[in-house]
């Protein structure tokens, strides 16, 4: 099945005082209707900037060097601003990490869903909006419309947020970080709900995360971010089992997640992503990665691999480090 959103070869940078960061080099990668494409990679890497520009919602800065990001074949970058105000929220939703600043707290829930849901050109009803919210597993939502965003706690704000994303019918949802606020509890209750969620939306689901705990519970796909650029991208099942980029390894090695998922610790490797304003010459996990040797150091590696792709010199013959 055709691609119902890609990004095909997208270089994003930043402008920075004295020079520009290179947040996003060469990325490619798609979500097809019905599957649900995990982003993983410690934070920096720039999973947030991907998932923004997937939404044309760049931050002021940011710029566009090259590449397309596509949605069912049309390039988003040449419609008009009218469509693409049209296609955020009713064709790409996207729900983030805090909640609580999505929400205007002097707003009742009611009135700023209700506006949402306008903004994107249909007002609906109070009682269309208090199903959706019992629907994501809000108690009383009739209560609940009436309330403030202080009121709710964290996971029902997230709840609540990914009730306004549905209400706007997307084709793709998009959810950065959306368990990284919340305590562990809520977190499971929220990954469950998403793949409760799963089972009867039938547009495709790009969740952002450092956990590969999550990624293991609601993924099909998943592309490992290093330093702006994929450097794995894989079926789930298979990274997990057989991760070839050696900074997949190592993300893999660190997160006790992958054992018991929800425990909510973070990856932890020796040393740290690069400065992405002063890149390497080689390959930017060569100061980390245990297999680096004087290729490494002064080549980029390219994309190689059939049917799961690594960026790795090393990607066809290396054994386990
Ligand atoms: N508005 C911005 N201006 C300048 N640099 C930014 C901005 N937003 C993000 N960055 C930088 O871009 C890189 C990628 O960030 P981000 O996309 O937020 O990564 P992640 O979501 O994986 O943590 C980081 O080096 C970050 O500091
Ligand atoms: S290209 Fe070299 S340094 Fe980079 S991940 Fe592969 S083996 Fe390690
Ligand atoms: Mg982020």
């Amino acid at each position: 099945m055709s691609a119902l959103l890609s990004v095909e070869n997208l270089s994003v940078s930043y402008r920075i005082p004295g020079g520009r960061l290179r947040a996003l080099r060469d990325v490619t990668l798609s979500v097809r209707r019905g599957e649900v494409l995990g982003i993983v990679g410690e934070s920096g890497c720039g999973k947030s900037t991907l998932a923004a520009a997937m939404i044309g919602l760049l931050p002021q800065g940011a710029t566009v060097e090259g590449g397309a990001i596509r949605l069912e074949g049309e390039d988003m970058r040449h419609l008009s601003p009218d469509r693409q105000r049209g296609i955020r929220g009713r064709s790409v939703a996207m729900v983030f990490q805090d909640p609580m600043t999505a929400f205007n707290p002097v707003l009742t829930i009611g009135r700023q869903v209700a506006d949402f849901t306008g903004a994107h050109g249909q007002r609906l009803p109070q009682a269309e909006i208090a199903a959706m919210l019992e629907r994501v597993g809000i108690p009383d939502p009739a209560r609940c419309l009436g309330r403030y965003p202080h009121e709710l706690s964290g996971g029902m704000r997230q709840r609540v947020a990914i009730a306004a994303a549905l209400l706007m019918r997307p084709d793709v949802l998009i959810a950065d970080e959306p368990t990284t606020a919340l305590d562990v509890t809520m977190e499971a209750q929220i990954i469950h709900l998403l793949r409760a969620l799963r089972a009867d939306f039938d547009g495709a689901i790009v969740i952002v995360t450092h956990h590969l705990g999550v990624i293991a519970e609601l993924c099909d796909r998943v592309a490992v971010m290093y330093a702006g650029e994929v450097v794995e991208e894989a079926a789930v099942d298979d990274l997990f089992h057989d991760p070839r980029h050696p900074y997949s390894r190592a993300l893999l090695a660190c997160d006790p997640a992958v054992v018991i998922p929800g425990t909510g610790h973070l990856p932890t490797i020796g040393g740290r992503v690069p400065d992405l304003s002063v890149l390497p010459a080689g390959c930017a996990f060569a100061a980390r990665c245990p297999l680096a040797d004087a290729l490494c150091r002064t080549s980029p590696p390219r994309v190689a691999g059939q049917g799961r792709s690594v960026l790795c010199h090393r990607a066809a013959t290396q054994v386990a480090p």
